[in-house]
């Protein structure tokens, strides 16, 4: 998952940027624009919060809706980057490149899902990893016993073996959160993505939770075309709240789209909808599209039921 997404040949790293219209995802920024605004709220309503940071900005839309200045934008892929650039935003590639210590707030969109995950498998009584092979033309898969990082966080997590389940195991997120906290120790958190919480994870009807897209479709196996298609997975939000209550934070989870309806969501959209009644034409097309915007980022079926995680440092 590194080398297919991160590596120069990378699906981040190509020539395209991935994360709009003409890309092979869309997001809660790219689709509504509301999506910030409603963020910029939420952050008025908290004290006075500096030093703001987003991490995995893409093309920096949410920065921008945000509309707050001196956001700063932490963005791994060089394509992405070159955007925030021409945006004026300023731009890092790691959060080590960052000079500040310290930060009010850390944010981020979607980016837990393509942080990589390794896969364990329970057989036999014992827990494996599913590995890909270099082969001489191609790759496959293959089992290995699993690393101790890897069963340690299985442990820790509580997770009960069952052998009809691909298990995504998060230690690179752990690692993530450790090194951003070590680094700029954020007084408060704020993730968006799309997930579950274990104590659910029955409900989900599938083995395995990894999957691939390209050009706004599900896609095929990841070892299948590797650097073409976003591999992603259902984030495991209780395994991250635990995780953020042991480094110190206290942790409040919630859907997006109740986040969105606490600040102010509705004023937006009946405002929108006033103008709607009052225009013509091409202009009241317009407002349509953003109004049919709005209602997709708190659809229940679909963005709205993405996860919302606040952090807090006590
Ligand atoms: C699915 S895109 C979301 C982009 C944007 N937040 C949005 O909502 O449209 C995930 C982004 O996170 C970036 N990313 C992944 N891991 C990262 C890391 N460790 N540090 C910074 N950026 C990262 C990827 O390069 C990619 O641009």
């Amino acid at each position: 998952m590194e080398e297919a997404l991160y590596s120069d040949l990378g699906f981040f790293n190509t020539d395209q940027v991935r994360s709009d219209k003409e890309g092979d995802f869309l997001t809660s920024p790219e689709v509504s624009k509301y999506f910030g605004k409603i963020i910029r709220n939420w952050i008025h309503s908290e004290s006075n919060l500096k030093n703001i940071i987003e991490i995995g900005s893409g093309t920096g839309s949410l920065i921008e809706q945000i509309g707050i200045k001196e956001i700063t934008a932490v963005e791994l892929s060089s394509t992405a980057r070159e955007e925030l650039i021409k945006k004026g935003i300023d731009t890092h590639a790691t959060i080590d490149e960052l000079t500040t210590k310290t930060s009010d707030l850390i944010f981020g969109n979607e980016i837990l899902d393509n942080i990589p995950c390794s896969i364990g498998l329970y057989k036999d009584e014992g827990w494996y990893e599913k590995v890909v092979l270099l082969e001489e033309n191609s790759l496959a898969y293959g089992l290995r016993p699993i690393r101790n990082k890897e069963l340690d966080w299985i442990n820790k997590n509580n997770i009960v073996p069952n052998e009809d389940y691909e298990f995504e195991i998060q230690v690179n997120i752990d690692k993530f959160l450790n090194s951003v906290i070590k680094k700029i120790n954020p007084g408060k958190i704020l993730l968006f993505d799309y997930g579950y919480e274990q104590k659910n994870r029955d409900k989900r009807m599938y083995s395995s939770l990894l999957r691939t897209y390209k050009n706004h479709h599900l896609s095929v196996d990841p070892i299948d075309d590797p650097g073409n298609t976003d591999i992603t997975y259902d984030v495991n939000f209780s395994s991250i709240s635990s995780e953020l209550k042991y480094l110190g934070y206290d942790v409040t989870l919630k859907l997006q789209r109740d986040f969105l309806l606490d600040n102010g969501f509705n004023i937006f959209f009946d405002e929108l909808q006033e103008k709607y009644i009052a225009a013509e034409g091409i202009e009241k097309l317009k407002i349509n599209s953003e109004l049919n915007g709005m209602k997709a980022i708190v659809d229940s079926n679909g963005l709205g039921g993405f996860y919302c995680l606040i952090a807090e440092k006590l």
